[in-house]
Parts: structure tokens; C-alpha cells; sequence
């Protein structure tokens, strides 16, 4: 049963909408985490010492985060393959012709750019430590939040995570309305309204993010003294 489920089209489809759901949750309360960014070092770090608290139930996340991203990715990949033996054609031939929007022909450039931010990002801020040369602002040393700062206080940091928020925005845009449709949730009624929230969703959760980056590199090198920390 499981096997006629996860070999059919729709059970695929329905893999890929849950673990991509999975990862929103998890983007939307590592958002609500970094917005503490403006509430200054002591909030920001405050937070970051809370999740280690966590001890084993963090790992425990993690391990989920990564299986979901994951399946995620295998199972797109297995759909696409499956779709292309289906119909003798490529990828690039519409899936749902008549609602290929912008957002889905760009969907595997938003994907290849997340995947290239994903790795970047975790070098550079789970797999570098906080330490006094990184970590030190006006001669403070800030933790994960002057580790976070000083990364954004270089353009080249800054401008790579604002353009791959802008891939975020995308493939999230694409997300939440894929998943309506794989859920038939898409009908004269609802397709206005979840086009409107793929929308909000997606461009939500990129500006906020893109609003970290922008944030610290304006604060931090806009002004002549030093007022961060
Ligand atoms: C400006 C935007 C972002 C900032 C400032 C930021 C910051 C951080 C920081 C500081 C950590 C390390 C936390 C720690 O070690 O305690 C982290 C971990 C992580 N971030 Fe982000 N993040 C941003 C956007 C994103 C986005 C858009 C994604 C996914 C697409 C993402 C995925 C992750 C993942 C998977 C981890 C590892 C989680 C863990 O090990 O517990 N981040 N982020």
C-alpha cells in the first residue's frame, strides 16, 4: 500500500508539499529567532542560548530538518524523472500548463540558489565559531551576534544573502500554491485568495530575512561611530 503510494505521482507530490511544509515552520521560527537582531546582542545571543538548551531534543530537530530536506529533494527528483519517462519530453515541457507562473519556471533556479545558500550559510554561521578575531565589535565581544554582524558588515556577505532571499521569495511564492493544487485545493473560489497568500508567505519571509542583512550593513558602516552592539 505504502509502496503503490509513494510510486504514484500524487503521493509524491503530497511527500514533497509536507516536508516543504515542515521546512516553512522551521524558516518561520528561525525568522522570529534572527528578528531579535534588532532588539540588539543580548536578545539575539539570549535566544541562540535558549535553543542549545535544548540539548538532545535540538539534535533530535536537526536530524528531522535534514531528513525533510532531504526527502524533499529526492522526491522532486524522482517526480521530475518520473514526469519525463511519462511524457517522452523534459522538464522544461509544463507540468500545469495553463498555471505556469513565473515563480515555477524559475522554481529549479530558486532551488539550486537555496541549496548554494544552505551550505554557505551553514559554513558560515553553525560550522565557524564565535570567537574573540570574528566575533569582536567596536571592541565588544559579541557572541553569535557580533559573529553575525561582522559577517554582514562585509558587502559581498550581505549582498549574497540578500540575493538568495530573493530565491527564497520564489521558490516559496511557487510553494504555497503547489501545495494547494496537490491538495485540490485550487477552485474559483480559493485560487484568488491562495495566490494572494503564496504572496504574502513568500515575499514575507524574504524580506524579513533580507531585512537582517540590510539592517546591520546600513547600521554598521552608514554611521562613523559605532553603534551596534
Ligand atoms: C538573514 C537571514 C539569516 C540569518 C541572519 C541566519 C542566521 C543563522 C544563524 C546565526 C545560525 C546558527 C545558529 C546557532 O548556531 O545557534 C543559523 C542556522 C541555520 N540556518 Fe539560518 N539565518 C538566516 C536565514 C536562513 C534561511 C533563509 C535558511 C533556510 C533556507 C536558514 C537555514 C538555517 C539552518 C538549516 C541552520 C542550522 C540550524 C541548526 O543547526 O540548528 N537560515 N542561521
Amino acid at each position: 500500500m505504502l509502496k503503490k503510494y509513494l510510486s504514484s505521482s500524487i503521493g509524491k507530490k503530497q511527500i514533497v508539499a509536507l516536508t516543504g511544509l515542515a521546512m516553512v515552520l522551521f524558516l518561520l521560527a528561525h525568522l522570529a529567532g534572527n528578528l531579535l537582531i534588532f532588539k540588539g546582542a543580548d536578545a539575539y545571543n539570549a535566544y541562540a542560548a535558549a535553543l542549545k538548551e535544548f540539548g538532545a531534543l535540538l539534535w533530535v530537530a536537526r536530524l528531522g530538518l535534514i531528513a525533510m530536506f532531504f526527502i524533499h529533494f529526492v522526491f522532486i527528483f524522482l517526480l521530475v524523472k518520473q514526469n519525463r519517462q511519462a511524457r517522452g519530453v523534459q522538464y522544461s515541457e509544463p507540468l500545469h500548463a495553463n498555471t505556469r507562473s513565473l515563480s515555477t519556471k524559475l522554481m529549479p533556479v530558486s532551488g539550486t540558489i537555496l541549496l548554494a545558500y544552505i551550505i554557505t550559510h551553514l559554513m558560515d554561521f553553525t560550522f565557524t565559531h564565535s570567537n574573540i578575531a570574528n566575533a569582536t565589535v567596536c571592541g565588544d565581544y559579541l557572541g553569535l551576534y557580533g559573529l553575525v554582524v561582522n559577517h554582514f558588515s562585509n558587502p559581498f556577505g550581505s549582498l549574497w544573502y540578500v540575493i538568495a532571499m530573493f530565491a527564497v521569495g520564489f521558490h516559496l511564492t511557487h510553494a504555497v500554491q503547489s501545495v494547494a493544487q496537490t491538495f485540490g485545493w485550487n477552485n474559483s473560489k480559493y485560487t484568488p485568495f491562495i495566490k494572494k497568500t503564496s504572496v504574502v508567505v513568500g515575499i514575507g519571509i524574504a524580506a524579513g530575512f533580507a531585512a537582517v542583512p540590510i539592517y546591520v550593513f546600513f547600521l554598521a558602516c552608514g554611521t562613523s561611530s559605532c553603534t551596534l552592539g
